[in-house]
């Protein structure tokens, strides 16, 4: 096994004027289970594939152990990959798909038979060894895929979003199958997706990217309660964060014609007082806004119901407050935007499923004063000295 190493990494495509990957630093631990995330574009299999040797490394070095691979090709640089669209062989039973890269290698009979043994028990595949690939269900061709990757034991696994061809439920139950092979096998890993509620269940650390560059590097939950970025603070999070450009004055912020406070102790924490005047972005997740305000509470919001969304387990309720909340990353709106539609993006709360909202309800939120984020206006980055 091995660490990964990447310094000042960049790709720049032969005829392209921007960057595809700039000035990536990253360093992955030996055995860790590491993912690239962020919207469609952004580089994420661009850094992965430099990783794989697959593209090549037009500035910067990648370092695998203790050697620059730079200039080694894929196939001596101790990795494994696995891809969208994996393709197994027909004609071959599980077993001997497994065992194909190590036969083709001249390894002996003995051992591998022993190590089909151990990756079949791992990845759970013991009882399917003598199927053909047909007989087999998405789930478990994606196993043997894996399998057939892992056989070699490499050093490092990448794997580029390997499970967006499967439906959707076996892509719920892959998620922790893939988390719990990556541990019992420690290999380090890197995987690549464009699904940040996958992102946020599987690794150890995500390294969220954006336009060719590292945004943030972190353990989900640091993600999550302590972005780095209004970039981050947007693209994690579902429903995502509710973020508006605001101005922070007298110990409150704005809210269209609103004041939010903000607790004294906390500005003077996270060094709010020298924003005093000034503009900032504030945002505050949808799980922080509650629907049991009353006249003493702090964090009281007027609001104007705009819509209910029942899901069972919780209501989701869409809200106006007079100022148009910011969206990051959100295709769909960015195309009505560019076509002229510009509509007011209401702010979302997320209430417990025996909440009374009801559209076109005028009343009174409450947003958790304790659980603001504030970031600057023009950098973009998190206030918090
Ligand atoms: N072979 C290529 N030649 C030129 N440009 C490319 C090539 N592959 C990817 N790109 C560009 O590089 C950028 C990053 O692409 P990619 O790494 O595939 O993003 P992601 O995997 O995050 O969707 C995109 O702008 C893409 O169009
Ligand atoms: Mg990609």
């Amino acid at each position: 096994m091995a660490s990964v190493e990447l310094k000042k990494v960049q790709k720049v495509y032969d005829g392209a004027t921007e960057p595809a990957v700039n000035d990536l630093d990253l360093e992955i631990e030996d055995g860790e289970f590491i993912v690239f995330v962020g919207p469609s574009g952004c580089g994420k299999s661009t850094a992965l594939r430099m990783i794989a040797g697959l593209e090549q490394i037009t500035g910067g070095e990648c370092v695998i152990g203790d050697r620059v691979v730079n200039d080694i090709p894929p196939k001596d640089r101790d990795i494994a990959m696995v891809f969208q669209n994996y393709a197994l062989y027909p004609h071959m039973t599980v077993a001997r798909n497994l065992d194909y890269p190590l036969r083709i290698s001249g390894v002996d009979k003995a051992e591998l038979d022993e190590r089909v043994t151990q990756i079949a028990r791992t990845l759970q595949l013991t009882e399917l060894l003598d199927r053909k690939p047909s007989q087999l269900s998405g789930g478990q061709r994606q196993r043997v895929a894996m399998g057939r990757a892992l056989i070699r034991r490499p050093a490092v696994f990448l794997m580029d979003e390997p499970l967006s061809n499967l439906d959707a439920k076996l892509r719920v139950s892959m998620r922790s199958e893939i988390a719990r092979i990556q541990e019992e096998l420690g290999v380090t890993t890197v995987y690549v997706t464009h699904d940040q509620v996958e992102a946020m269940t599987m690794g150890d650390r995500v390294m969220v990217l954006n336009g060719g560059r590292l945004q943030q590097v972190a353990p989900p939950e640091t993600l999550y309660n302590r972005p780095g970025n209004v970039f981050v603070a947007g693209f994690i999070g579902s429903p995502a964060m509710n973020l508006w450009s605001s101005t922070y004055r007298d110990g409150a912020v704005e809210l269209g014609s609103q004041r939010v406070p903000v607790p004294a102790e906390m500005a003077e924490r996270i060094g709010l007082d020298a924003y005093d005047g000034k503009d900032i972005t504030v945002g505050i997740r949808p799980d922080n806004v509650h629907d049991d305000a009353t006249e003493s509470s702090d964090g009281n919001v007027d609001v104007t119901v705009k819509v209910r969304e029942a899901l069972g387990s919780e209501v989701i309720c869409h809200f106006d407050v007079g100022v148009s909340r910011m969206v990051i990353d959100d295709p769909d709106l960015e195309e009505m935007m560019a076509e002229g539609l510009a509509p007011d993006i209401d702010f979302v709360g997320r209430f417990s499923p025996e909440s009374s909202v009801a559209p076109g309800e005028k009343r009174t939120v409450r947003f958790d004063i304790n659980k603001l984020h504030f970031f600057d206006a023009e950098t973009g980055l998190r206030i918090d000295s």
